[in-house]
């Protein structure tokens, strides 16, 4: 039996999903949105559709916006919300997407409770742990997608940097989804040798900067909106690992108990993600600098998330 994607959102990020989830055949999309809408959506499904016979993929898509008809999903990835706007930080659009997500954890509760659900909304690390206290679901059973974009951010930069191939780019970004989140500089290689060998400290100071801001240096162009393109194909990778049982190790955003001397909050963290869900944390032994810099992290994410009160 095919799988069911639900899509809670179809704007930018949620029309991506669609057709990525589609390219790689992973199952039927159905993509949900508001009443006000409607026609959009399944203006969208119905183009999506109207590429299948391209390049013969047999998934289909459904635009919706009757939550009847996102039940049973085996997997729901969240995207509706307001995306930020030029001078706009993460943080200034959790009022108004709360009140979204308390209405969408609702119904994902109601009408998907077997499901593995992804968060992408911002401000991320708040958004998903909204989730998981509404929904109740299990603490495997839900996660924020931060942390592969920003790690895919990184690879990015360094590879354009080094006028080389992407392929050859290892590395991870930990921490909340924010302008101090973590690249592990230390651990990340290309081709095997430490990148710190291979950039200077200069150069690798820019990158950082860069990977931090990478979110932001997007809405400055766009002017419209947020990313969409890479934040939506680095939340497929995490549902194609569910879906396959790949058990990839990704970085997510998971909800600790313990681990990274966190308990209680969701924060970007190494995760082993397959049928499951998240099956594992894994456990870093940080430098005392990178300690530092996860804590300093961590304080930022836990003011807003302490500021949601649920
Ligand atoms: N239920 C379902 N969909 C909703 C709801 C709701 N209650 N409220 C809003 N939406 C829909 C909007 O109608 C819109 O189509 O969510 C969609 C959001 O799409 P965009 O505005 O294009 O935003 P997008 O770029 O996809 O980003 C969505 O992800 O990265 C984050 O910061 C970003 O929080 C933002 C979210």
């Amino acid at each position: 039996m095919k799988k069911r994607i639900g899509l809670i959102g179809g704007g930018q990020i949620g029309g991506n999903l669609a057709l990525i989830a589609v390219q790689k055949q992973l199952g039927d999309v159905v993509l949900f949105d508001i009443p006000q809408v409607e026609g959009a959506i399944k203006g969208k499904a119905l183009d999506i559709n109207q590429l299948a016979a391209v390049d013969g993929y047999d998934a289909r898509v459904t635009g919706t916006t009757d939550w009847k008809d996102v039940a049973g999903s085996d997997v729901v990835i969240i995207t509706a919300g307001v995306p930020r706007k030029p001078g706009m930080s993460r943080e200034d659009l959790l009022e108004v997407n709360l009140k979204i997500m308390r209405d969408v954890a609702a119904n994902v509760k109601t009408h998907c409770p077997n499901a593995f659900v992804i968060n992408i909304a911002n401000p991320l690390d708040a958004m998903v742990y909204a989730l998981y206290r509404i929904t109740g679901f299990k603490k495997n059973q839900v996660v924020g997608m931060a942390g592969v974009l920003d790690t895919s951010r990184f690879k990015f930069f360094v590879a354009d940097a080094l006028k080389c191939s992407i392929r050859d780019v290892e590395a991870l970004v930990l921490g909340g989804h924010g302008d101090d989140m973590v690249p592990l500089v230390r651990s990340a290689t290309v081709g095997g040798i430490p990148l710190t060998a291979l950039v200077d400290k200069e150069k690798l100071d820019a990158i950082i900067k860069r990977t931090r801001e990478g979110g932001a240096e997007l809405v400055a162009l766009y002017k419209t909106g947020s990313a969409y393109f890479a934040p939506a194909a680095s939340a497929m990778a995490i549902a194609e690992s569910y879906l396959l049982d790949r058990k990839r190790i990704l970085p997510c955003a998971a909800y600790l108990e313990g681990e990274y001397g966190i308990r209680g909050y969701f924060m970007g963290v190494p995760v082993q993600i397959g049928a499951g869900g998240v099956e594992k944390v894994i456990e870093l032994a940080l430098s005392p600098e990178e300690k530092a810099e996860m804590e300093k992290s961590s304080q930022s994410v836990k003011r807003t998330v302490d500021s949601v009160k649920i």
